[in-house]
């Protein structure tokens, strides 16, 4: 069974890309009573339609997530456009808490994805706070940030945007590292396709994309979040192994410890199963290590 806590936008969009892939039973759990159960029944008639036999149930008991093999907490607050991620600290901590206390007592066995922000503050406190191994607990951002700067040099360059391969370091925020240096459009560097300056443009738009999306739409990106989740859950649960940026617990990769942030990581049936280093150059080191400060600083702000 998989489990996610918190069914608003977010959670519906992770709880409808899972269904659609059929991976398995699916939880939902909210604190608003009614919302899960309803969103369940809505999503079993979906399945029903497209001919997809699981099981989905809607609860508001913490307790319903026994026996998961994985909980996805898309739970807690969102920002404005005129919000930076890191604004909903203390808000969404005193609920990034509760839930792992919950996983920690009913789900002692599972793997766990963050998806609130500040995301990599939010994977850390949970990490903490479940004291689970840190293969365990991690989160959710890396896929996303890849497919908008993704998405953006492909419609540049005229190329399909599944033709574009690349990773990222560093924060879900602000100070997020995209690296055109591992970048490439089928194996072609992209620095070699696009000058230094439309590189630029594309990663300043990408780094500000979460937010030009909340000034549009009034609210959070929701449907990319659910394929990105959804993916991530299909390499865990098949075992796959599959190569995906993640927000994880470092001790000593890239030379920085005590920390949450996003890194290449190998992603299989025990979560994340290994952080891949990348050779990085001064320039590439430099912005690391300041996005590492900044998710550092906010951590230090928090209460456990
Ligand atoms: C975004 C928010 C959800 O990047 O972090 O869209």
């Amino acid at each position: 069974m998989i489990t996610i806590v918190g069914t608003g936008r977010v959670g519906v969009a992770v709880a409808t890309h899972l269904a659609i892939k059929g991976l398995d039973d699916l939880m939902l759990i909210d604190i608003i009573e009614g919302l899960p159960q309803g969103e369940a029944l809505d999503l079993t008639h979906m399945c029903t339609t497209l001919g997809i036999d699981i099981d989905i149930s809607g609860s508001n008991d913490y307790r319903d997530m026994s026996g998961s093999e994985l909980v996805i907490v898309p739970a807690g607050f969102i920002r404005t456009a005129d919000m930076s991620r890191l604004d909903l600290l203390n808000k969404n901590s005193e609920v990034i808490k509760t839930v792992s206390k919950g996983i920690k007592e009913y789900a002692p066995n599972s793997k766990v994805i963050i998806v609130t922000n500040p995301l990599d503050v939010m994977t850390y406190l949970a990490y903490k706070v479940t004291g689970f191994e840190r293969n365990r607990v991690f989160g959710f951002s890396g896929l996303l940030d890849t497919s908008r700067y993704r998405s953006l040099i492909a419609k540049e360059l005229g190329v399909a945007a599944s033709s574009v391969y690349t990773t990222i370091i560093g924060e879900h925020g602000d100070t997020m590292v995209l690296l055109p240096r591992f970048t490439t459009v089928g194996g072609v560097p992209l620095e070699s396709l696009m000058p230094k300056e439309k590189i630029q443009q594309i990663i300043e738009r990408t780094k500000k994309m979460g937010a030009e999306i909340i000034k549009l739409k009034k609210w959070s990106a929701s449907h990319a979040v659910g394929a990105g989740v959804a993916m991530m859950a299909e390499a865990i649960i098949k075992d796959t192994k599959s190569v995906i940026p993640v927000s994880t617990y470092l001790q000593g990769e890239y030379g920085v410890s005590d920390v949450c942030a996003v890194v290449p990581t190998i992603i299989g049936k025990n979560g994340v199963e290994k952080i891949l280093e990348l050779p990085l150059n001064d320039e590439e080191r430099t912005a690391f290590l300041k996005s590492i400060e900044t998710i550092k600083s906010a951590i230090s702000q928090l209460q456990f």
